[in-house]
């Protein structure tokens, strides 16, 4: 008996989306990969642009470009990356009320129509809009979580490897916390190949590369000048959909719904988790410092009180 198809919706066809689905049809992580966005002929035109690399990429996916939710019936994975991008200046909070309609409207088509889809959460504020997801949908926590950590903590990778001269590939290193300000680095769990970074730079260093990483996102909108990353964001956003169709068991830092870990409860958060087929299938407790364990809770603090503020907007 053949294997069952499996389909991925990406809702969105902007430079993440566009760019999520087509590295999710390259590497062949799902048989249909569907793109929908509101504007007429933008995902159709796309999604042919990607089918006319197939022969020459070597994949088999097919990538189905719409202006119908219909289209995304019974999708095993949905990522969300509608909505508005930051502009120079803006902080990803600033989105929050244009971004919350959108996804509010995007989140009510995709429940209606992939009843069991696991949802992936792209757009920004992205803590605040996962939640969001979660809320409107009305599906188990543990099938909406939102992509940040794998793009910070590929982001940290990066400028570890920049400084130190060496392969990015051979820096392992975890963010926690929110994709903003709050983003939490963790110095004792990032390695050069297997040496504690501690150990190979001093505090200033550590905290220029922390730093960095945090205002990673706002560095590239101040060079763009109009729209956000997206190369990045569409790599952490596929890893995610690849550990989840795969069933793999992989550990990702994301945004999951705690219930209890890390002394943290009720808040999506981003901490490390299993993912696979059924989605977030465990949150791992790394041992953290006091000044760690701190930041997470302001940071979970800060996500449970802009929740609060959308829900009081929202009803
Ligand atoms: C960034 C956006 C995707 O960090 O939040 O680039």
């Amino acid at each position: 008996m053949a294997e069952a198809s499996t389909k991925v919706t990406v809702v969105g066809a902007g430079n993440v989306g566009s760019n999520t689905a087509r590295r999710i049809a390259e590497k062949d992580l799902a048989d249909e990969v569907v793109m929908v966005d509101v504007i007429e002929g933008l995902p159709q035109g796309l999604a042919l642009d990607i089918n006319h690399s197939a022969a020459v990429e070597g994949f088999d996916a097919r990538v189905i470009g719409t202006n119908d939710y219909a289209d995304t019936a019974g999708s095993d994975v949905t990522v969300i990356t509608a909505g508005k991008a930051r502009q120079p200046g803006m902080s990803r909070m600033d989105l929050l009320d244009a971004n919350t309609e959108i996804v509010q409207g995007v989140v009510e088509q995709i429940a209606a129509h992939s009843p069991d889809t696991i949802i992936v959460v792209v757009s920004n504020p992205l803590d605040e809009m996962t939640y969001l997801a979660s809320l409107v949908s009305g599906f188990p926590k543990e099938r909406v979580m939102g992509m940040a950590g794998v793009l910070d903590s590929s982001r940290l990778r990066f400028f570890i490897a920049e400084k130190l001269g060496v392969a990015p590939t051979s820096v392992e290193a975890i963010t926690l916390g929110s994709h903003g300000d709050q983003m939490v680095a963790l110095p004792r769990h990032a390695t050069v190949d297997g040496k504690p970074l501690p150990d190979l730079v001093d505090e200033t260093t550590l905290q220029e590369l922390f730093e960095r990483t945090k205002n990673a996102g706002a560095e590239i909108v101040e060079y763009l000048k109009k729209g956000s990353a997206y190369y990045a964001p569409s790599s952490a956003a596929a890893a995610m959909v690849n550990a989840i169709l795969s069933d793999s068991g992989e550990v990702l830092p994301c945004c999951a719904w705690t219930t209890g870990q890390y002394g943290i409860s009720d808040v999506y958060l981003g901490v490390p988790a299993r993912l696979g087929r059924k989605g977030v299938q465990g949150i791992v407790e790394l041992e953290l410092s006091e000044d760690e364990r701190r930041a997470l809770e302001e940071a979970a603090e800060a996500i449970r009180s802009k929740c609060k503020e959308l829900e009081s907007r929202r009803s």
